[in-house]
């Protein structure tokens, strides 16, 4: 603990937040100490690697090999304190070897049992066409492998002990097996629409695909609302509101086939801003179904009137920068909206706010899941479904994930970030399983490792914020990015504590904002 809390010092000094343990230091000595930080991160480093090989003596000593073996599922450990430990059944540990070796490090030692197979040295192989991703960080590979049996394979349900997936991002409203209890039913391992209950969510949303903070334009079209509605077709209401709207006096360009009043060859995003509404007609009302009709409006700096998504209010940067015409029935008091904020500029500006001050935390959650690729996310899917298979193996079974010293125990949990494979190892108490204590825990852990959000390349500058870390959500690896994001919480801290200690060594993830 003495080397990430010297560090994370070390890191609040620099991005200057006083809340974290900087309290009553001048900004002087603040600069001063700036100025002597390569000393301190080489004394870190020598510190930690002191530790590391004070361990590997130990090791060395074969000490904690014999030991453990004598005291497997229940350690008792003292933490360096010099005389001689006794445990319980009076064997003593003298100074020579064990001394030393906190809890933690025992844990990180025990409780590493290797894995069968190296993704580094055999990749997740999934059957299909090449690669389309940069990097990931579990190995990766699409394509064909003459020596290796693929992992998945897209298409085809019922392939044995082949996954295979099914990729989709349309409605299932027109394609019901996309309907992922359909889609199990029918045999598919891994499903991937764009519903966020399903296993690798495949959205319409990106930062790379749209310029999500895009400056707003001048609105400069005498008509309300632009409309690029293809087909008049749909299985829900969009027609009719589209009529409704017209009947209403809401004055509609209208680019696309269904209505058409203007030239459709147009730029779209160009068009758009031009406009103070845009009509983001979907042709299914699904959950989670949010199209490119949505972030173009976005983009643009234009308000979106919805028909569509029944959670559309989730995919939004913001609660009042969209237009909900949830049932036909709606139309009418959407309409009067429309004409009153066409009306208002204030207040019509207030509902661009966030073009200026930035998007919700819940919406830069839920694009920053975006920031990996769906062909990476599908490889440390699987991963880590090999990996939980294997963990239900004696030899991971036999992992202690927690030890004993008096009346305390320290329990091992290991953490990764959303998008990422590697975890990471954190240690809490039992007397603080507090989520309170989780969160610092993570934090500190992340902050010492001098962690970068994975999404960072991926957001707009104006949205990337700075260097601290800020934690959105941890959850127990293997829940859907729905529950993730909106449905799951721990109710308090004795749900928390129950989780641990019926998960040993669990395993959470960590989402950052
Ligand atoms: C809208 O609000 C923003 C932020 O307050 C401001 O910078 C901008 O000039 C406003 N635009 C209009 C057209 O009033
Ligand atoms: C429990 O953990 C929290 C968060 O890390 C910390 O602020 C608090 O002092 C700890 N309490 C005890 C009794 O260790």
């Amino acid at each position: 603990m003495g080397i990430f809390s010297k560090r994370k010092i070390w890191r609040t000094g620099t991005t200057q937040d006083d809340s974290m343990g900087f309290n009553g230091v001048s900004a002087a000595s603040k600069r001063k100490w700036t100025r002597f930080l390569p000393l301190f991160v080489a004394i870190v480093v020598i510190a930690e690697i002191a530790s590391l090989s004070r361990l590997d003596m130990a090791k060395n000593a074969a000490m904690v090999d014999s030991w453990v073996d004598l005291f497997y599922g229940s350690p008792i450990l003292r933490e360096g304190n010099g005389g001689g430990s006794k445990t319980g059944t009076g064997i003593s540990i003298n100074d020579g070897g064990i001394d030393g070796i906190s809890c933690e490090q025992w844990l990180e030692k025990e409780d590493a049992v290797e894995y069968s197979r190296d993704f580094k040295r055999e990749p997740v192989l999934v059957s299909g066409s090449e690669k389309e991703w940069r990097t990931c960080d579990v190995g990766c590979q699409f394509g064909f492998n003459p020596g290796q049996q693929p992992d998945a394979i897209f298409g085809s349900p019922n392939q044995g002990s082949v996954a295979s997936v099914l990729r989709s991002m349309e409605s299932s409203h027109y394609y019901p097996e996309n309907n992922i209890d359909l889609a199990r039913r029918k045999g598919y391992t891994v499903v991937m629409t764009t519903s966020l209950s399903s296993d690798v969510p495949v959205g319409y949303f990106s930062w790379a695909e749209y310029d999500i903070m895009a400056p707003v334009q001048p609105k400069t079209e005498p008509a309300l609302a632009a409309a690029f509605i293809s087909n008049c077709g749909a299985r829900n209401f969009r027609l009719q509101a589209l009529d409704a709207l017209e009947k209403l006096n809401v004055k509609i360009d209208s680019y696309g086939s269904c209505h058409r009043n203007r030239d459709g060859r147009v730029d779209k995003v160009e068009t758009l801003k031009r406009y103070k509404f845009s009509l983001a007609f979907e042709n299914s009302n699904e959950e989670d179904y949010v199209t490119e009709k949505f972030f173009q409006s976005l983009v643009a700096g234009t308000i979106p009137v919805v028909v569509g998504a029944p959670n559309i209010k989730e995919f939004a940067p913001s609660p009042d920068s969209f237009l909900h015409i949830k049932e036909f029935s709606d139309v009418e008091s959407i309409a009067k909206s429309m004409k009153y904020l066409a009306e208002n500029p204030k207040i019509y500006n207030q509902s661009l706010r966030w073009k200026y001050d930035g998007p919700s935390e819940s919406f830069k959650a839920l694009v920053d899941m975006a920031a990996v690729h769906s062909s990476c996310r599908l490889c440390i899917h699987m991963a880590t479904v090999i990996h939980e298979k294997e963990e239900n193996s004696p030899r991971f079974k036999k992992r202690p994930c927690k030890c004993s010293r008096g009346s305390e125990t320290m329990y091992h949990l290991y953490i990764r970030e959303r998008g990422r494979f590697e975890m990471q190892s954190i240690f809490l108490r039992s007397g603080n399983l507090t989520l309170e204590a989780l969160e610092s825990t993570v934090l500190n852990k992340f902050n010492s490792l001098k962690h970068v959000p994975i999404w960072k390349e991926e957001r707009p500058e104006s949205v990337r914020g700075g260097d601290e870390l800020k934690l959105y959500r941890i959850y127990p690896v293997g829940l859907t990015q729905r529950q993730a994001l909106y449905t799951f919480r721990f109710k308090g801290n004795d749900d928390f504590r129950t989780h641990i200690e019926t998960h040993p060594c669990a395993k959470m993830e960590v989402i950052f904002v």
